[in-house]
This record gives C-alpha cells, sequence and structure tokens, in this order.
C-alpha cells in the first residue's frame, strides 16, 4: 500500500518503540518521514533506514519544535502528518500520595505541553495547504482508571484527548484531521523485562485483556498510518482505541 506517497511526515519520539515502528511503516507507504528525538543516535540511526530526515528535538522546548517543522518543510515542501508521539513514564510518576511537584511537572512537559506545542506549530503549514492530519498520543489510561497509579501521566494523556477532540473540531473545516491515538500497552523491551520479573505483574495486567496479549508496536502503526491517510477521511475529533478491546470489557475470555 501507498497510502501516504510523497506525504511529509514528522513523527517526535522516533527513536523508539511506536514511534520508531511508525517510521517504517510511513516509509513503507511511500511518507517522506522526518524523525525528531533528544536520542540523536537512535533517531539519527531510523531516519537513515527510512532515507528520511532527523532533526534533534527536544518537545518541550518550543524553540526545537518550531525548527522541526520549519526543517521538514523546507526540505521536503509540506507538512502533510505530524505524528506527535514523544512521551515519558517515569518511574517517581506513582500514586498521588507520594509523586512530588518535580515528576508532575516533567510529566506535563513531556507528554501534554509538547502535544500543545506541536500542534501549535504543525497547523499554520496545513492551513496554509487546506488540508493535514495530526495523531496525538493518548493512551487507554485516558478513558479507564488504574489503582496501578501513575498519577501526572494518567492526567496527561486526558488532557491529550481533551485537546486532540478540541482541534479536531476547530480546524475540520480547513481540511484538518486531529485524532488521538489510545495505544492499550505495547510489548516493549522495558515491559517485557518487567513481567520477566514479575510474573503475577504482567498476570493481573493480561486478564483485562479480551485478545489476551499486549500489543505489538507494530499494530500500533498501522493504526496511525490509517488515521494520517485519506482512508480515515472522515475521522477527526476520535479517540481512537488500539487497545485489544479492555476498554469494552468486563468479564474477559478465559
Ligand atoms: N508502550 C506502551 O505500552 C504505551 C501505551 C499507551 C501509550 N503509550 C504512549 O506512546 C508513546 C510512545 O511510547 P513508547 O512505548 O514507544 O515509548 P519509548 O520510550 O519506546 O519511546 C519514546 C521516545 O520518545 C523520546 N523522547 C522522550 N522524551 C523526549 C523529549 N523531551 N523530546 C523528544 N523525544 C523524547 C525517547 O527518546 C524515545 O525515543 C508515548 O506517548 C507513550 O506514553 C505507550
Amino acid at each position: 500500500m501507498q497510502r501516504l506517497r510523497d506525504r511529509v511526515a514528522v513523527i517526535t519520539g522516533a527513536a523508539g518503540g511506536i514511534g520508531l515502528a511508525t517510521a517504517r511503516r510511513f516509509a513503507e507507504e511511500g511518507a517522506k518521514v522526518v524523525c525528531a528525538d533528544v536520542d540523536e543516535e537512535g533517531g539519527a540511526k531510523i531516519a537513515e533506514e527510512v532515507g528520511g530526515l532527523f532533526v534533534r528535538t527536544d518537545v518541550t522546548s518550543e524553540d526545537d519544535v518550531a525548527a522541526l517543522f520549519q526543517a521538514a518543510f523546507e526540505t521536503y515542501g509540506s507538512v502533510d502528518v505530524a505524528f506527535n508521539n514523544a512521551g515519558i513514564s517515569p518511574p517517581d510518576d506513582d500514586s498521588i500520595l507520594t509523586t512530588g511537584m518535580d515528576a508532575w511537572r516533567r510529566v506535563q512537559d513531556v507528554n501534554l505541553t509538547s502535544v500543545y506545542l506541536c500542534c501549535k506549530h504543525a497547523i499554520p503549514y496545513m492551513r496554509r495547504q487546506g488540508k493535514g492530519s495530526i495523531i496525538n498520543t493518548a493512551s487507554f489510561v485516558a478513558v479507564m482508571g488504574s489503582a496501578t497509579s501513575q498519577i501526572s501521566y494518567t492526567a496527561s494523556k486526558g488532557g491529550v484527548l481533551a485537546m486532540s477532540r478540541e482541534l479536531g473540531v476547530q480546524f475540520a473545516r480547513e481540511g484538518i484531521r486531529v485524532n488521538a491515538l489510545c495505544p492499550g500497552p505495547v510489548n516493549t523491551p522495558l515491559l517485557q523485562e518487567l513481567f520477566a520479573k514479575d510474573p503475577e505483574r504482567a498476570q493481573r495486567r493480561l486478564v483485562h485483556i479480551p485478545l489476551g496479549r499486549f500489543a505489538e508496536a507494530s499494530e500500533i502503526a498501522a493504526a496511525v498510518a490509517f488515521l494520517a491517510s485519506d482512508d480515515a477521511s472522515f475521522i477527526t475529533g476520535a479517540e481512537f482505541l488500539v487497545d485489544g478491546g479492555i476498554s469494552g470489557a468486563y468479564v474477559t475470555p478465559l
């Protein structure tokens, strides 16, 4: 499929997990991929692999974010897709009873303020073109509560969801679609390591997933490619869940 042929797609957090898998998928579908990350080695590597451009970007810096979209436009002539995906979930973001202001603010900055900055700087290019697709990475925790809390992370993803909905509505008649991607838990090396050490912890989560497993990053990337493409031309302001059925489940299969 070449649904993104010659489209210019910016991906933040392109050096890791979901961003990396999406860079590959976008390139397979014909896009010119602009990879942004604080990880210079990983970012440059994936950009080289997909024949795209790497722009070292800290998504919490407005100057960096403005320079990122400018570089995409100056190099390739348009900004058609923005996948605002970089995010963190550090261990010091935990229960509200123990999480301090430093962890709270850091997570809000990287997960939520970054999405505000990326949308703010991508939308003017898309308005001039009269066309664009923005996909902001939220999470299934934006729509469900968890007893194993990461309070700032959850609040930040709720913010991403609400902001995406509002932008989707505001810019709908200018040809710009904005959707919030809500992935379920993804089978990342970190998660594998954590659960190998603590099978009970894995089981406590797996029992809630009707499909009975965590997602592969490539399965999330497939959903992002769909939202980026014209196949999703009537989808905007959506809460796009790719969660193996978690958010719809009460009793799951044995
Ligand atoms: N992995 C999951 O289970 C899961 C589930 C739901 C949502 N998400 C969300 O998906 C997104 C990607 O997660 P992932 O699992 O691929 O994570 P990851 O840690 O594998 O990749 C995140 C990337 O973001 C980059 N990054 C971190 N801070 C940055 C900054 N300030 N500026 C630029 N880049 C920065 C990192 O260097 C890394 O390459 C995040 O927003 C995350 O919250 C992940």
